[in-house]
């Protein structure tokens, strides 16, 4: 599947440049998620980090970050007959939630997931677009840790390597299907 999601990835997904600030080269997936079959090339790419060389399944959520992570964790939950829990923005869930904040350039920036989202015990895969600083997929760790739960892995459509996000991830495994 990583074969076919990668010659798709490099057809489908586009540069923007200078978007959303001038000197940013901005990578639009959304060519890539109009394309049948290269949208489910990626998922199902994206959906062997949750499953062992046997192919059996070894996740039991599986977590999407807003918002372009929300498109591509949700098939890869179907696909992993798991369950999926939206990791959002401060604010936005209805119920009780578990808080993480981390820094961004300037500022900070706070994720929420309620807090029975994640039970104590259950395995979990991150699922986003991209990997940058990597506050994103650290935060959520950080999340599912206060909710009992194991960060089994992470996997993203893209690795901006120039940005040294693994460097904040510790010991999760991230699975990046194309590195800029
Ligand atoms: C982007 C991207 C990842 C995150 C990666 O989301 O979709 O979630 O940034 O960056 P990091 O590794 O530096 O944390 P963004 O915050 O732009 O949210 P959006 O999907 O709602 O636009």
């Amino acid at each position: 599947h990583r074969a076919a999601a990668l010659e798709a990835m490099s057809r489908l997904v586009v540069d923007v440049p200078d978007y959303p600030q001038p000197g940013v080269v901005f990578k639009d997936i959304t060519p890539l998620l109009a394309d049948h079959d290269g949208f489910h090339a990626a998922i199902l790419a994206l959906a062997e980090s949750g499953r062992d060389e046997s192919g059996t399944v070894v996740v039991d959520k599986v977590l999407g970050m807003e918002a372009r992570g929300f498109i591509l964790a949700a098939p890869v939950a179907l696909d992993l007959e798991a369950g999926f829990v939206p990791v959002r923005k401060a604010g936005k869930l209805p119920r009780a939630c578990l808080s993480e904040s981390y820094a961004l350039e300037y500022g900070t920036a706070t994720l929420e997931m309620h807090v029975d989202a994640v039970q104590p015990g259950d395995r979990v895969l991150l699922v986003d677009d991209v990997l940058a600083t990597g506050g994103t997929i650290a935060a959520t760790r950080r999340l599912v840790a206060d909710a009992g739960g194991v960060v089994v892995g992470a996997a993203v459509l893209m690795e901006l390597g120039f940005l040294q996000g693994r460097r904040v991830l510790d010991d999760v495994p991230c699975t990046a299907l194309m590195e800029i």
